[in-house]
């Protein structure tokens, strides 16, 4: 029964729709988990490029069934612009499902969202401003608005008229804001769940299925490891859990049936948004790479800060997902570097530590120990067999392997479908 929960190991952006829409023509069953539509997840194979903000990445293999989960916010407007895009781009969306116990985002998410950031003022997350923290938030709070609600008018408008008030009081008195008006926000999402309808059911039996069929099932992560926010850099990480293990809850599906955990890191680092990135690349190089890599949001268009690999924040991802095989992404980008630079320790206060702190008072005090190695400076985005790759390029990734502590199924050297090494099978 293989289920195979791919995972970003880093800061999100690793390449998680790349690796989805090339595991997706074996998988019965694509799901996502987690997070909303902060996610922006590329994909580039013979139909086009597409960034998916909520349908899973396996949309573009016709017999496989998508699912956006329990453990996804969904926000309606997007996702009927995702997919109309997708149709009229000629991609079939007739195999997706969305789970009924799916949150919904409302627009007192959204805005809440703005305004939390404002107050916050110099300590303002950076997120990306879609209303996920407000509606996981909610999710918790037994607040929510979930999609099953909108395949009923009478429960929806109970809801809504109960909730709406409550938040029109915070936007009026907390915030001195406008309310929102109940007739427009109801009439839109009824609207929506017209729309919605066809797709919206329950999915744990769909699963259930796939496993005593012993089809391959993905579980689709969104963001990443170091965005967590119970292991991430706390609070400058967001609200839902990008980890192996919500790929669990997020689904419906037992953890002792997932059969592997594949890391999804870059073979460098990058962050979107505030908080701590001990390796982060303040110079030239940082620049080099960004540009090289067009290392610029896929949700928000803000440059991605960039810096050498982390592999004692590395180690710590593997330790709190248990990945069964790493898929390196974006080696490509190094290939013009004279030497490449990986941190293996940290100073802290004077000490060396080899550990990831959970205060980020202190992480933002390491400096990152490097050890450094011979960049190959040659182009690599055609090869398509290990043993091709330059030593230099074998000797980077192996060391970063080691490092990890884990083993190696995929090296991508280009964004396209096909680009891509397989080094070992996934299971
Ligand atoms: P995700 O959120 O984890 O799915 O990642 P994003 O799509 O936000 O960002 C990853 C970016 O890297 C996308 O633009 C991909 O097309 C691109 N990409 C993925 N793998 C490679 C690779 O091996 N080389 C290059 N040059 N680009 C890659
Ligand atoms: P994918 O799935 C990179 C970051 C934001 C911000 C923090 C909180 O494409 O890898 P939020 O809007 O979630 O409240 O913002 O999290 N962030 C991401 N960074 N990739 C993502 O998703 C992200 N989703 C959220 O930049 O720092
Ligand atoms: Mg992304």
């Amino acid at each position: 029964m293989p289920v195979i929960a791919v995972i970003g190991a880093q800061w999100g952006d690793e390449g998680k729709g790349k690796v989805v829409d090339m595991l997706a023509k074996k998988a019965r069953v694509v799901v996502r988990f987690s997070g909303g539509d902060n996610a922006g997840h590329t994909v580039i194979n013979p139909l086009g490029e597409f960034s998916l903000h909520l349908i899973p990445s396996g949309i573009f293999s016709s017999q496989t069934t998508c699912i956006i989960g329990n453990g996804v916010a969904i926000n309606p407007t997007v996702l009927l612009k995702e997919i109309d895009q997708l149709n009229q781009r000629g991609v079939d969306t007739s195999q997706l499902i969305i789970s009924d116990r799916a949150h919904l985002i409302m627009p007192y998410h959204i805005l809440l969202d703005s305004l939390e950031e404002k107050w916050r003022g110099g300590q303002a997350i950076g997120t990306t401003g879609r209303g996920i923290g407000p509606a996981f938030a909610d999710k918790v709070a037994r607040l929510g608005i979930r999609a099953g609600e909108l395949l009923d008018k009478e429960i929806l408008r109970k809801q809504l008229r109960f909730i709406l008030d409550y938040k029109n009081a915070i936007l009026t008195k907390v915030h001195e804001v406008n309310p929102l008006s109940f007739d427009e926000v109801y009439r839109q999402y009824c609207q929506y769940g017209e729309r919605l309808m066809p797709y919206i059911r329950e999915t744990t039996e769909i699963l259930e299925t796939a496993l005593h069929r012993d089809e391959l099932i993905l579980l689709e992560g969104a963001q990443g490891t170091l965005l967590d926010p119970d292991f991430g850099t706390y609070p400058y990480t967001t609200s839902s859990s990008p980890l192996a293990g919500e790929g669990s809850l997020g689904s419906g599906i037992s953890g002792n049936k997932i059969t592997g955990v594949l890391g999804v890191f870059k073979v460098y680092c990058t962050r979107v948004g505030s908080g701590p990135m001990p390796t982060e690349l303040t110079d030239g190089t940082g620049d080099l790479i960004r540009e090289t890599a067009h290392e610029y949001g896929t949700t928000t268009g803000r440059a991605r800060r960039c810096g050498w690999f982390d592999a004692i924040a590395a180690r710590f991802s593997n330790r709190i997902n248990g990945f069964t095989r790493i898929a390196f992404t974006r080696l490509d980008i190094l290939d013009t570097l004279p030497h490449l630079k990986i941190c293996v320790g940290y100073q802290l206060d004077g000490k060396v530590i080899d550990f990831f702190p959970a205060n980020i008072a202190a992480l933002e005090r390491c400096q990152p120990i490097y050890e450094e190695l011979p960049g190959w400076q040659v182009p690599t985005t055609h090869i398509r067999q290990y043993q091709q790759l330059p030593p230099q390029a074998r000797q980077y990734v192996e060391r970063l392997a080691e490092l990890t502590t884990c083993p190696i199924s995929f090296i991508c050297v280009g964004p396209e479908r096909e680009q891509t090494i397989e080094v070992r099978p996934i299971l």
